[in-house]
C-alpha cells in the first residue's frame, strides 16, 4: 500500500516516485535514441528546467516524507557511522596498519637493497625519496604531503562533497562541513552544479581553517573546485540516474581527484531484485573503482539497496587493473530499459528484522556483530555476512 504523507492527497507517493523514475527512464531511452551519444543528451537534460525542477520536488518530497516513516534516513545514517567508525573510531588507523603489513610482505619477496637505494616512507606508506633506480623506491609522480593527505586526528570538522545532494541531509551532523552539489537543487544551501562537467583546479595547499572558509563561502554554481579538498566524497543514489555507464565512471574519476589521500568514496546504489546480477554487479563496480586508486573498506547489502565504502589509497591508477574500464560500472537497466529500481518502488517496504539488524550493525560497528557488515580487514573484527562476503571480496 502507498502511504499518504502529512501534505498531500492519497497516493501521492506514487505520483512522486513516478516522477523520479521516469526521468531516470527518459534519459535512458533518449540515450538509446541517440545511439550512446550521452553528452548531447546531458545538455539537453540539464537545460529542461521545468523537468529537473519537478524532480527535485519529487525526490525531496519522497524521501522527506514518505522514505523518512519507512526507513529514516538510513542511507545518511549510515554514512554519518561508516565517517565515524573510519575517522573517529580506529578504522583508518587499522586499515593504514594493514597496508603497511602489506607492503613490508610484498618487499620482503624482492631482491636486497642497492648500496644506493635508501628509500623513506611516510608514516601513510607513500614513497618520500628514493633513488629510484630499484624496485624499492620506484617514485611516484605524486607524493603524498601535508596538504594532500588526511593524517589523525582530523583537525577540525570532516569535509564531505554530496553530489546529488537535492535537500542536504548531511547538514544535520556537525561533524561534517557537508557541500551538497545538484544539478537541480531542492533547498537554497545545495549548490547548482554538474558534477559531470565540474572542472577541477589545482589543490589549495593551504591550513585547514582556510579550506573550511573557502568551502563554507562557495556561491552558486559551482563550477570548479580544487583538488584533494575532501575527506569524504557521497554518491548517494547518484551513480544510477546516469543512463551511461561512461557518467559513472567520470564521476568516480572526480571523486579521486576531489578527495585527499586516505579520504572515503561512500556510494549508494540500488540493487535490482535477481540476487546473481546483484552479486556480479558488485565484483565489477568493486573492480572498476579500485582500478582507480581506491580499495575497498567496507560493504553492506539491505533489501533495495548496496552501501559501500572505498578508501582513496593511491594518487594514482591501479596499474594492475588497466584493462578496468567504464563498462564494469553497469546497471541491470543498462540492458534492460524496462527494469525497475526497487528502492523507487512505492510498495517497498523493509521488514521490521532487517531494520532491526541494520541498525545493530550502525551501532556495533567495528567492535561488534553487526552482521550486515563486511570489511576488506578481517581484523576490523566486524562479522561478514556470507552473502555480502561472497558479493565483495576475491573469488578464490
Ligand atoms: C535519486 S536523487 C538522490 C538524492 C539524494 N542524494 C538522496 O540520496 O536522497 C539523484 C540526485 O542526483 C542529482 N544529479 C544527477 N546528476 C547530477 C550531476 N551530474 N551533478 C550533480 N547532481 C546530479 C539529481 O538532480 C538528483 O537530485
Ligand atoms: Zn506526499
Amino acid at each position: 500500500m502507498s502511504s499518504t504523507c502529512s501534505c498531500c492527497e492519497e497516493d501521492c507517493e506514487k505520483k512522486v516516485s513516478g516522477v523520479v523514475k521516469g526521468v531516470h527512464a527518459k534519459l535512458r531511452k533518449k540515450l538509446k535514441e541517440a545511439d550512446g551519444d550521452y553528452e548531447r543528451i546531458w545538455l539537453e537534460h540539464c537545460e529542461d528546467e521545468a523537468s529537473l525542477d519537478e524532480y527535485a520536488f519529487a525526490m525531496q518530497h519522497l524521501a522527506t516524507e514518505h522514505w523518512s516513516s519507512k526507513h529514516p534516513d538510513d542511507r545518511i545514517k549510515w554514512c554519518h557511522h561508516a565517517c565515524r567508525d573510519y575517522f573517529f573510531r580506529g578504522g583508518m588507523s587499522r586499515a593504514l596498519t594493514k597496508d603497511k603489513r602489506r607492503r613490508q610482505h610484498d618487499q620482503a619477496k624482492l631482491p636486497p637493497l642497492t648500496p644506493r637505494c635508501d628509500p623513506t616512507y611516510t608514516m601513510n606508506g607513500n614513497l618520500v625519496s628514493g633513488s629510484g633506480d630499484c624496485d624499492h623506491c620506484i617514485p611516484t609522480s605524486a607524493s603524498s604531503n601535508q596538504y594532500n593527505t588526511i593524517s589523525l586526528p582530523v583537525p577540525g570538522p570532516l569535509r564531505l562533497l554530496d553530489v546529488g545532494s537535492c535537500f542536504n541531509p548531511f547538514l544535520q551532523y556537525e561533524e561534517f562541513l557537508s557541500v551538497g552539489i545538484d544539478i537541480s537543487p531542492a533547498v537554497d544551501s545545495v549548490h547548482k552544479c554538474d558534477f559531470l562537467n565540474l572542472q577541477l583546479q589545482p589543490s589549495l595547499e593551504c591550513a585547514p581553517d582556510t579550506v573550511d572558509t573557502y568551502l563554507r563561502t562557495l556561491k552558486s554554481p559551482v563550477e570548479t573546485l580544487p583538488r584533494e579538498t575532501f575527506h569524504v566524497v557521497v554518491f548517494s543514489l547518484l551513480l544510477s540516474y546516469f543512463p551511461s555507464p561512461y557518467q559513472r565512471w567520470i564521476c568516480c574519476q572526480k571523486a579521486h581527484q576531489l578527495l585527499q589521500l586516505n579520504g572515503l568514496l561512500l556510494i549508494i546504489t540500488p540493487d535490482s531484485s535477481h540476487q546473481n546480477r546483484n552479486a556480479a554487479m558488485i565484483k565489477s563496480w568493486r573492480r572498476a573503482v579500485e582500478s582507480l586508486g581506491f580499495r575497498r573498506w567496507l560493504y553492506v547489502k539491505d533489501t533495495h539497496l548496496h552501501y559501500m565504502a572505498f578508501r582513496k589509497v593511491s594518487q594514482e591508477l591501479s596499474l594492475a587493473m588497466s584493462d578496468a574500464g567504464p563498462d564494469l560500472l553497469y546497471i541491470p537497466q543498462d540492458f534492460n530499459e524496462d527494469l525497475e529500481e526497487s528502492v523507487f518502488d512505492e510498495n517497498y517496504q523493509r521488514t521490521g528484522e532487517e531494520d532491526r539488524v541494520i541498525s545493530d550493525g550502525f551501532l556495533e560497528l567495528p567492535g561488534g556483530a553487526g552482521n550486515h557488515f563486511t570489511s576488506e580487514d578481517e581484523e576490523e573484527n566486524v562479522i561478514c555476512d556470507d552473502s555480502s562476503e561472497e558479493w565483495w571480496q576475491d573469488s578464490q
